[in-house]
């Protein structure tokens, strides 16, 4: 399996649509609150969304699905709140696993998975050795997930393999021991929910990833919303550092 190369310092291939969107799923509390809900409903409703988004990103043919589904600072939350999501999270692998492997879906979790109770990391080791060969879609779930946890880790883990690296160490030292080392860098990034922040999520990785964000709560998010954030991709000029005429140039 290649490793990619940091996108800053290549400009990648802007096809039709993007190889690789991210998502901070945000809005599934207020949307149950605007409906007299406790917020576990909104949450339930967002597996929903996460099942036809991959469905839509499937056919429209994105190579990678990055979604960020628990932070690691997701834990200060009631802790009700914390078992429903660990307990949901469970239940939608449960669920989904059979039908992903069917549609050539690769699955991913990426985060610390310290914290979870053994039946949930057991079922993460099943269900990613058995769709680890699938050609499809790469879904990645961000399960217990910082942007600093993973730099830490990375680093951690770069060390252990190459002693020489404590001292001094270059960005192509790391990237290898990112937890999203198998993915190219996200193209575009999504946030719904109306928040215009990153909340710790991929810091290294959303280096000049396009960034879109959209008021309309995960729950409401469909298909339509969709290929609005990519259409808005689309009419962006990625530069990377260059000129503007620098890309016509080469292009
Ligand atoms: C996102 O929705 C889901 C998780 C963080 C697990 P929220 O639960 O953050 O919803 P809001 O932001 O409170 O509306
Ligand atoms: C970010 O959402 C994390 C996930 C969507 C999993 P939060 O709702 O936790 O983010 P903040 O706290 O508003 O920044
Ligand atoms: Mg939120």
């Amino acid at each position: 399996m290649g490793l990619f190369t940091s996108s800053t310092r290549s400009i990648p291939d802007t096809g039709e649509v993007p190889q690789h969107i991210a998502i901070i799923m945000d809005g599934n509390g207020r949307w149950a609150k605007k409906r007299f809900m406790p917020r576990i409903a909104g949450h339930k409703r967002g597996v929903e969304t996460v099942r036809k988004t991959v469905k839509a990103c499937t056919e429209l043919g994105v190579g990678y699905l990055t979604l960020f589904a628990f932070s690691s600072e997701n834990w200060r939350r009631p802790a009700e709140e914390v078992s429903f999501l660990m307990q949901l999270f469970m239940l939608a692998l449960e669920q989904e696993i059979t039908k992903l492997h069917k549609n050539n879906i690769r699955l991913k979790v990426v985060g610390d998975r310290s914290r979870f109770e053994e039946k949930l990391v057991e079922m993460i080791r099943r269900a990613e050795s058995l769709t680890q060969n699938n050609t499809g879609l790469t879904l990645t779930i961000a399960a217990n997930y910082g942007g600093r946890w993973d730099l830490v880790q990375a680093t951690h883990r770069m060390i252990e393999a190459k002693p020489e690296c404590a001292l001094i160490f270059s960005e192509a030292d790391l990237e290898p021991y990112l937890s999203t080392s198998y993915a190219p860098e996200p193209d575009l990034f999504i946030r719904t929910g109306g928040e215009q922040r990153i909340s710790n999520f991929l810091l290294w990785q959303l280096a000049y990833t396009e960034l879109y964000f959209t008021d309309t709560l995960w729950p409401d998010f469909n298909t339509m919303a969709l290929k609005r954030a990519i259409k808005s991709f689309q009419q962006r000029e990625r530069r990377f550092g260059r000129t503007s005429e620098q890309l016509k140039k080469n292009a």
